[in-house]
């Protein structure tokens, strides 16, 4: 549920990001992008192919920098043209969680070291996590498969494991990338179901990009990307 009263998690104000092409104009993705998240809500983004969803999310995830514009995480004040530092990988796995269209697991590593990984690469304590590691598995249902490698998982069942990821270290949002972008239309209803309901539960803000308008519905608030700007519907 999202209110006034809530605090702000994630702010971006103007942001604006071209890419230059050999041989051509610059292909303006960003023009001025303002966007609000309030803690423990959700916001959806759709948007043609191409217009630019992934690269936004990219730049509020401090992964590429913008051209133009300024982002606030809670109190911290974050120029977004600075080029991303090395030394920003462990805030990031601390306060963001990601979920992508292709899931990205680790193929060598089990399931739980793939949820724990993220812990590692935040420098929280891996042991303190595991205990959370294992019920946030068995929330996702995926409990059983604790000790399988990602490649004897369905698609589902590995979304379901990237989003156990995401959640490990309590991150104030989370960015989804199309999660159901591989999915059939009934899993992917409940691997959304899931993500939805388990960042109520957590208290965890999600910022959803999606191609689906029922899923996009089932979010706080729904925007567009549309030349470049956020229009909120
Ligand atoms: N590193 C890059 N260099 C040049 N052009 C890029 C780069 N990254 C993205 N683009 C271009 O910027 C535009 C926006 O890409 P982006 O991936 O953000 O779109 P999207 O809205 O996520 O699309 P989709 O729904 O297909 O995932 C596209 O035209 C893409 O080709
Ligand atoms: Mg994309």
């Amino acid at each position: 549920m999202s209110n006034q009263e809530q605090d702000t998690v994630l702010e971006a104000r103007g942001l604006s990001k071209s890419f230059s092409i050999v041989g051509a104009a610059d292909l303006k993705v960003l023009n001025e992008v303002n966007l609000t998240l309030k803690e423990s809500s959700s916001l959806s983004i759709r948007g043609d192919s191409g217009c630019g969803k992934t690269t936004l999310l990219n730049v509020i995830a401090r992964l590429e920098p913008a051209d133009k514009g300024t982002l606030f995480w809670g109190d911290r004040k974050i120029d977004a043209v600075s080029k991303p530092l090395a030394t920003e990988a462990s805030w990031r796995a601390k306060h963001i969680g990601v979920v992508y269209q292709s899931y990205y697991l680790i193929p060598e590593l089990t399931v739980l070291e793939n949820v724990l990984m993220s812990v590692r690469l935040s420098g929280l304590p891996i042991t303190e996590y595991e205990l959370r590691a294992r019920e946030l598995l068995e929330q996702m249902g995926v409990g059983n498969k604790s000790m399988q490698i990602p490649s004897k998982l369905s698609g589902g069942e590995r979304q379901r494991v990237a989003i156990a990821r995401a959640l490990v270290n309590r991150p104030q949002v989370i960015l989804a990338d199309e999660p159901t972008g591989n999915l059939d239309e009934r899993t992917g209803a409940e691997v959304m179901n899931l993500l939805l309901s388990s960042c109520t539960k957590e208290k965890t803000s999600l910022i959803l990009v999606t191609h689906n308008p029922s899923f996009a519905q089932a979010t706080d608030k729904t925007t567009s990307l549309k030349d470049g700007t956020l229009i909120y519907e």
